[in-house]
């Protein structure tokens, strides 16, 4: 069967991100599912696990590593190329998901700390390149996988977003002589923070050029059984309505679920 659109999910031989593109892969028999992953040898054993468990799968692993500026742009290269050559479908959904925590500090390929580095600029960079492939008249949705960390009132056992940063200080912070997993927790939770910030800023911005495009953010809450799931989704906006406030709207739908169907909700 020929598919006629892609999904493409960031860290996919793991976790949630695997859950998910084992799921639309064997839901979705139209789509064809990219694992964009930066462990070839994992990524390629989930793709033939996923195809072990359902052969008609269309599914393939293309290398992404969000911690060098450079992968990114070549994997924006090679998804241009095959969609020029019809080799691959029109992108009908980009799922960010993949993420990174570090508590010592770890840099990227292009020296910035590795947690905002990876989950903020690796998926901001990725983004702006997969929007420049997407058709304005395909319908589209695009979701930021986040986490409840963003927000402190949500109670979560990891220190809250540090919101005096500027992008420099997040960038390349100063020395931080507090413990690893202090530093590391409250770097993780900006960043997730900043993937909430992209989704609500990117689905104003862009509005006007990608009107079917619609953009979500999923926050996970998780406890050992279960998982609260928060979907924040923008609707398109309303046209010559500039305020912030009124031009976006969203509605939140909170259910819970187990650890494996949060993926189903993506
Ligand atoms: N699990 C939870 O309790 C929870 C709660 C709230 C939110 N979330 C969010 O849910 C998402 C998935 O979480 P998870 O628990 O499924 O995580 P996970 O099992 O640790 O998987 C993370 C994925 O991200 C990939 N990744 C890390 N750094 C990367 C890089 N530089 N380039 C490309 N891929 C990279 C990993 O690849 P490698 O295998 O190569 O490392 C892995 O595939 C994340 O956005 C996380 O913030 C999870």
């Amino acid at each position: 069967m020929a598919q006629s659109s892609t999904c493409i999910i960031t860290g996919a031989n793991s976790g949630l991100g695997l859950e998910t593109a084992k799921y639309l892969a064997k839901n979705n028999p139209e789509l064809h599912v990219v694992l964009a992953c930066r462990n070839a040898l994992t990524a390629n054993a989930a793709v033939s696990s996923i195809k072990t468990l359902d052969p008609q799968a269309s599914l393939e692993y293309l290398a992404l590593d969000l911690g060098s500026l450079e992968s990114i742009r070549t994997f924006g290269n090679v998804c241009k190329e095959q969609m020029e050559s019809g080799k691959m479908p029109p992108i009908s959904s980009i799922i960010f998901n993949a993420a990174t925590v570090h508590e010592s500090d770890t840099y990227t390929k292009d020296g910035f700390e590795s947690t905002f580095g990876c989950n903020h600029l690796g998926h901001f960079l990725l983004l702006h390149l997969l929007l420049r492939l997407i058709d304005p008249n395909y319908p589209t949705r695009i979701v930021f996988v986040s986490s409840s960390v963003h927000d402190e009132r949500e109670g979560a056992p990891v220190p809250k977003p540090n919101f005096k940063l500027n992008i420099d200080q997040m960038a390349h912070p100063e020395k931080d002589t507090r413990n690893g997993s202090t530093v590391g927790g409250e770097r993780y939770s900006t960043s997730k923070l900043c993937n909430i910030l992209t989704t609500v800023n990117t689905a104003v911005r862009i509005d006007n050029h990608l009107p079917v495009a619609r953009f979500c953010s999923f926050f996970l809450m998780t406890s050992s059984s279960t998982c609260i799931v928060a979907v924040v989704e923008s609707i398109a906006c309303d046209s010559g309505v500039d305020s912030f406030i009124s031009s976006v709207k969203y509605f939140v739908n909170l259910f819970a679920c187990s650890k494996k169907t949060a993926a189903t909700h993506l």
